[in-house]
């Protein structure tokens, strides 16, 4: 068991099962509604903290009714959210998600109006007692000084940096993680249509030769560059039926996350992951969430 801080966002999700994605400028009824908890960092929180880690949270909340549900949640993973920012007034980011019935795809639109976790919050975090820092690659000027402190105060701690969506300068964050998890959104919107041509153009590009990048590919599985430069794969482990990907990616990195922490290989921590995050698109939300 590890003592795990992810710095990152939680989410309203307002989920609709539609039994097939719309057409433009239609009316349709969705089959089934669900309002529950979600947010990339604490998604693959509530994932680690089943199987079987201490977690933490830094993150921004708000007191409204929207944000004790989210925060009744995590204390139902049992996830401490002392390093947390809890605002008395404020919007909590609100996900309006589409989920289509045939194949499991969901489509998300969402919308924030709420500061994001700062450097001034981070620096009040005592980190000594954390074996693992995982980080949403976001808020990028302030994450990079997050980085540096942990870089320059606690150099053996490991790092991981999950970088999902394009961002202005992200690229400022590839330097200081031990492992970068990127998505498949992310090397296509960077022009890569196969993830091994992705991770070799990502290490060569930034020279990250001493690190280890991750990528998940949706059904093929997830690829790897080990710091050595070998190329891993996993295939993905299907479901019987698809039922939900939302939050698949999350599940991954939980997955990756959990083998290093517990000194398993990066190919070993590639099929982990690729058979939880299977698991979890055979059912609706994350295993044993609300
Ligand atoms: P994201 O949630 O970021 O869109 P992906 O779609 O890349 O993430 O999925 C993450 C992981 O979930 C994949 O690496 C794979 O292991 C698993 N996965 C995703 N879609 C499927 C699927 N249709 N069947 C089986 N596994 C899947
Ligand atoms: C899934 C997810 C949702 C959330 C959205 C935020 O990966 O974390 O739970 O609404 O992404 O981008």
């Amino acid at each position: 068991m590890s003592s795990i801080l992810a710095i990152g966002i939680a989410t309203l999700d307002i989920i609709n099962t539609v039994e097939n994605y719309p057409q433009e400028d239609t009316e349709v009824r969705a089959i089934q509604q669900r309002i529950c908890r979600g947010g990339n960092a604490t998604n693959t929180l509530v994932m680690l903290s089943q199987l079987g880690h201490r977690c933490s949270w830094g993150g921004v909340c708000v007191e409204s009714p929207e944000g004790k549900r989210i925060l009744a949640d995590l204390a139902l993973f049992a996830i401490d959210i002392g390093p947390c920012r809890i605002l008395s007034e404020g919007t909590v980011p609100t996900s309006y998600i589409l989920l289509n019935q045939r194949n499991g795809s969901r489509t998300i639109v969402h919308y924030r109006d709420l500061p994001e976790f700062s450097w001034a919050d981070f620096e009040k975090i005592d980190l000594s007692s954390f074996e693992w820092i995982h980080f949403e690659g976001r808020n990028v000027e302030e994450t990079v000084k997050m980085l540096q402190r942990v870089r320059s105060c606690y150099p053996n701690l490991p790092v991981s940096v999950e970088i999902e969506k394009p961002r202005v300068g992200i690229e400022a964050l590839f330097g200081y993680a031990d492992i970068l998890l990127f998505s498949k959104g992310f090397a296509m919107s960077q022009g890569y249509f196969d993830a091994p041509t992705f991770l070799r153009a990502m290490r060569q590009s930034y020279a990250l030769n001493s690190w280890s990048c991750v990528c998940a590919w949706g059904d093929e599985g997830g690829y790897a560059l080990g710091s050595e430069g070998r190329l891993l794969h996993s295939p993905a482990y299907p479901p019987p039926q698809v039922i939900d990907t939302l939050g698949a990616g999350d599940t991954f990195n939980a997955g990756i996350i959990d083998s290093l922490c517990r000194q398993q290989d990066l190919e070993v921590a590639l099929h982990h992951a690729c058979q939880l995050a299977g698991e979890k698109c055979g059912r609706m939300g994350l295993l044993n969430s609300e």
